[in-house]
């Protein structure tokens, strides 16, 4: 039997996930339980509840993604499992759970790092995809410009100084009065404002940096607010969600286009949460379409956390022979 098959386990924030995936390129099934209901009334992730959520729910979340594959442990060649960054009560639930799997089937074991994860799910749509590219990764912890020289070859020439991309937009958010997730209630609040009615910071610091900071534009929201506010003021909601969203989107295109002049890579791909942002795509595909370079990111199913990432990711260790060993641990400041 030749057929390589991955299942591959998400567990680092406040998603069950589990998929399987063959030979790299067919995914056989993909389940994903979302918390968010259950988090929402407290305006963001709970740690404590997160985990016991994973603990609630990882086994029938397997159960059905190998149901769903017409599969049995038998059948799997490893078992890929996200051991960080994130929150670490989350994370030792997949990481433990696809040990115990992996030992019984007596199958190789697979770390994955959640963030290699999220750049891989570029592949799950576009197998073809050639090196070398550049990677804007913006999700709800991470800021990164990443070069790509080959599978899992790569260097990291940006990250965030403070704040993440998505995470200023959960915190605008949450300032504004929506609810958790931040990202998606601004986009849709913003498509009813006007992007020009603020005039909120930039942050593009040093020539020639690729790095990123977010928190002065969160700030400046928040200052922008409090003085209305005080002064009795209502401002229009819909116009502070376009006029940040506009911001956060203008140096997030605006650096990506520095990197490339720096690093002539012929494609971009786009990843993690904020990649689901429809006015960043496009931003991003009108620069890019200006200067020739092919653009690709994922459907926003896999733009968010997910199993199929961790599968695709898992499986280009596999073909490397990277194990990880039983004393496997979750790590919840992994970096790139
Ligand atoms: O990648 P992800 O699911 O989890 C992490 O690894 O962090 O990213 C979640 C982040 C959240 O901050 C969320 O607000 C943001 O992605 N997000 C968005 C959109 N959808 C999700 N931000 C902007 N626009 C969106 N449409
Ligand atoms: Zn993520």
């Amino acid at each position: 039997n030749k057929n390589v098959i991955i299942l591959g386990i998400e567990t680092s924030c406040d998603e069950t996930s589990a998929a399987v995936l063959a030979n790299g390129t067919d995914l056989k099934s993909h389940i994903i339980s979302s918390q968010i209901g259950t988090h929402q009334k407290y305006g963001g992730v709970v740690p404590e509840i997160a985990s016991r959520e994973h603990c609630l729910h990882i086994s029938q979340v397997v159960a059905e993604a190998l149901g769903q594959a017409g599969m049995g442990f038998k059948d799997l060649s490893a078992v890929a499992v996200t051991y960080g960054p994130g929150l670490v009560g989350s994370l030792l639930v997949g990481v433990s759970a696809a040990k115990a799997m992996a030992y019984a089937a007596d199958i190789p074991l697979i770390g994955v790092n959640h963030l290699e994860g999220h750049v891989y799910a570029n592949f799950l749509e576009h197998p073809d995809l050639r090196f070398p590219l550049l990677a804007l990764l913006a999700s709800g912890g991470h800021t990164n410009l990443i070069i790509f020289r080959g599978h899992l070859d790569y260097e990291v020439i940006g990250r965030t100084r403070d704040d993440a991309a998505g995470e200023a937009f959960d915190k605008v958010a949450r300032a504004l009065g929506f609810g958790y997730p931040g990202g998606p209630n601004i986009q849709k609040a913003a498509f009813e404002g006007n992007a020009a009615a603020f005039d909120f910071p930039r942050a593009m610091l040093e020539t020639g940096s690729f790095d990123f900071s977010f928190s002065g534009l969160k700030s400046s929201v928040l200052n922008t607010l409090n003085s209305a506010r005080m002064k009795g003021e209502v401002l229009n909601t819909a116009d502070l969600a376009a006029s940040f969203q506009a911001a956060v989107v203008e140096v997030l295109v605006q650096k990506t286009l520095r990197a490339l002049e720096k690093y002539p890579v012929k494609t971009l791909a786009l990843a993690g949460g904020v990649a689901a942002n429809s006015n960043l795509r496009q931003a991003l595909q009108q620069e890019l379409d200006h200067r020739g370079i092919s653009f690709v990111y994922p459907s926003p199913i896999y733009c968010t956390d997910n199993g199929a990432m961790i599968a695709l990711a898992g499986y280009y260790r596999f073909m490397n022979d990277d194990y990880a060993s039983w004393k496997l641990n979750a790590v919840p400041g992994l970096n790139l």
